[in-house]
């Protein structure tokens, strides 16, 4: 631990534990750097994600701005007064959305678009280069899912997070989350056993950015997981596509190889206290 940066329009600053010290309004230094001790795919081929969700015309963006984005803000409520750190932030709209009092992005790599008005500290989400309870509100979204040690995540997640703090995790519904297809009469079909683990070892986001390894886990995993790192659930919440406004946008509820639908849900957000 030993350099800060200053958040945006607060002049307060957090303390860190990163390799690099920004300045404000820069973009910092480490574009198309990786985290050494991790080798995923996500270190290699996560900007192409991020470009994805960029464009404003694609399905990434739009996803994002109706059910990340309003979800979270409404389960995190008014952030003007908290530290907020967010693990594995890509490029930190999260933390644009939520506009803490003191931010912290944490990656296994850095994203080029990161803005400098937040801090950034690359690490890991299994061994987090941070102190304990060092945030009042430690969010992961859409980050669980890429790697086997989910428990070790959740349980560092509980470790920096402040005594009354909140724990907020997002991640793709499982259940319906590469599991079947929707079909013509717009049921989604489950095609997998669904009561036990399994990886997609070749999952292309959209058809296209990857591949990336996915672990599926059945939902209960993730609430027992919470609750053994010691946080206590306030609400589990799912989030589903109005089919009608998608339509409305893209033409169609195709895309691509994939059949939307809205009769099941596409995220789940799970919120915990630290007691
Ligand atoms: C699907 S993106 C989600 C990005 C962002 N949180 C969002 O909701 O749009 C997954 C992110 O998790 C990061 N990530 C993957 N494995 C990680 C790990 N072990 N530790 C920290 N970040 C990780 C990736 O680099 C990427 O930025």
């Amino acid at each position: 631990m030993g350099e800060y940066c200053q958040i945006r329009q607060h002049g307060s600053a957090m303390k860190r534990a990163g390799t690099t010290r920004c300045k404000s309004n820069e973009i910092m230094p480490l574009t198309g750097a990786a985290c050494g001790a991790d080798e995923s795919s996500w270190s290699y081929r996560g900007a192409a994600y991020i470009e994805r969700t960029r464009d404003q015309n694609g399905e990434s963006f739009v996803l994002r701005e109706l059910g990340l984005k309003p979800t979270l803000q409404q389960m995190l409520g008014d952030c003007s007064a908290k530290r907020v750190l967010d693990i594995g932030c890509a490029d930190g709209w999260l933390l644009d959305v939520l506009n803490p009092k003191e931010g912290v992005g944490c990656d296994i790599r850095h994203f080029d678009g990161f803005r400098c008005c937040w801090n950034f500290v690359m690490g890991d989400a299994r061994g987090l280069p941070f102190p304990s309870r060092i945030a009042d509100v430690t969010i992961s979204s859409l980050v669980l899912m890429w790697f086997p040690e989910y428990k070790e995540a959740i349980q560092e997640m509980a470790r920096v997070c402040e005594v009354d703090g909140v724990v907020v995790i997002a991640i793709m519904q499982p259940y319906f989350y590469r599991t079947g297809d929707v079909d013509e009469y717009d049921n989604f079909v489950v095609s997998r056993n669904l009561s036990r683990p399994f990886v997609l070892e070749e999952l292309r986001i959209a058809g296209e950015v990857g591949p990336f390894a996915y672990h599926y886990r059945p939902m209960p995993d993730y609430l027992n997981a919470c609750i053994r790192a010691g946080l206590r659930i306030e609400e589990v919440r799912d989030w589903h596509l109005d089919l009608g406004d998608y339509v409305r946008r893209f033409g169609s509820a195709m895309r691509g190889s994939i059949r939307r639908t809205g009769k099941v849900p596409m995220y789940s957000f799970i919120k915990c206290r630290k007691d």
